[in-house]
């Protein structure tokens, strides 16, 4: 337990993460409360509440106190709010969204730092979110690799994901997820270069970035040079050591910091239903 005024706050879920209680987040929420939060945030990396009750505007007024919202292009927002994304798997679905580990948007040339998901419903079992602690895998890298690592330069595309020949671009995909992007402004075959291992503006701690999902290659090296690196590295990130495994309820909220944590959302709860809404808050360009 941390020594906050105005939040509880439990660390003991797993290696990243801790859970919150005491607070509403329906209401407007008092400058002490939102900095005990941001100062729980940035020490834990992940928060996690249960039991709230949010519209998707009261989920994105919450989203707010920690930065102007981003828009996320690849899906259509709900009707109440544009900001506010549905995340729908159906009873009958096969394809999930998010499952792969990944970092939200790391493809955006300013990639969103915060994600905040909020389950509406959840399946009976299944469903959990996986998080990894990707500064705590960084400091256990053999410090020949760290030194190598922090002058990559690495090429993220939305490609791999939402291009052309990308998972989310299969008929099942799009069938399943309903609501893909459908845009032709060339967007989803865009690339940007960041850092394979980014510097936390805040914190200062330096944390594995790159990903399978979102990563095409290191700059100046081939794709088939590059795989084994992004292969190692995922391998080592999501080792138990690093991985908290969050099993959701319904009025269950988790705010993460995409520049420190990836999460994997499993596809395990075949013939349910699970809706989530999700809300990113905009960061900075990745140094
Ligand atoms: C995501 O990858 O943003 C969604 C995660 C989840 O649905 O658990």
């Amino acid at each position: 337990m941390g020594a906050y005024q105005h939040i509880t706050v439990d660390d003991s879920l797993g290696p990243v993460g801790a859970e919150v209680s005491g607070v509403d987040l329906s209401q407007p929420l008092s400058a002490q409360v939102v900095e005990e939060l941001h100062q729980a945030w940035l020490a834990h990396h992940i928060l996690f509440f249960h039991d709230q009750d949010l519209s998707p505007t009261a989920q994105a007024q919450f989203a707010a106190n920690f930065g102007e919202l981003d828009q996320y292009k690849f899906m259509q927002a709900v009707e109440e709010n544009p900001y506010v994304i549905p995340i729908i798997k159906e009873a009958d679905a096969k394809l999930n969204f998010g499952g792969g580990w990944h970092t939200d948007s790391s493809y955006q040339a300013i990639p969103p730092k915060a994600t905040v998901l909020y389950a509406v419903e959840v399946p009976p079992e299944g469903g959990d979110t996986l998080f990894a602690n990707a500064t705590s895998a960084f400091a256990a890298l053999s410090d020949g690799l760290k030194d190598s690592a922090v002058a990559w330069q690495g090429v993220f595309s939305p490609k791999l994901v939402h291009g052309s020949g990308g998972f989310y671009k299969s008929e099942e995909a799009e069938e399943n997820l309903g609501n893909a992007y459908g845009g032709d402004d060339g967007y989803a075959e865009s690339e940007v270069r960041h850092p394979i291992i980014r510097t936390h503006p805040e914190t200062g701690a330096k944390s594995i970035y790159c990903g399978m999902a979102h990563t095409v290659n290191i700059d100046g090296w081939s794709r088939e040079d590059s795989l084994p690196i992004f292969r190692h590295l995922t391998e080592h990130l999501t080792q138990d050591q690093f991985v908290t495994r969050f099993q959701w309820r319904q009025g269950s909220l988790a705010m993460w910091d995409n520049r420190c944590v990836f999460h994997y959302a499993l596809n395990d709860y075949h013939g349910h239903r699970r809706h989530m809404h999700r809300v990113t808050i905009k960061g900075d360009k990745p140094i």
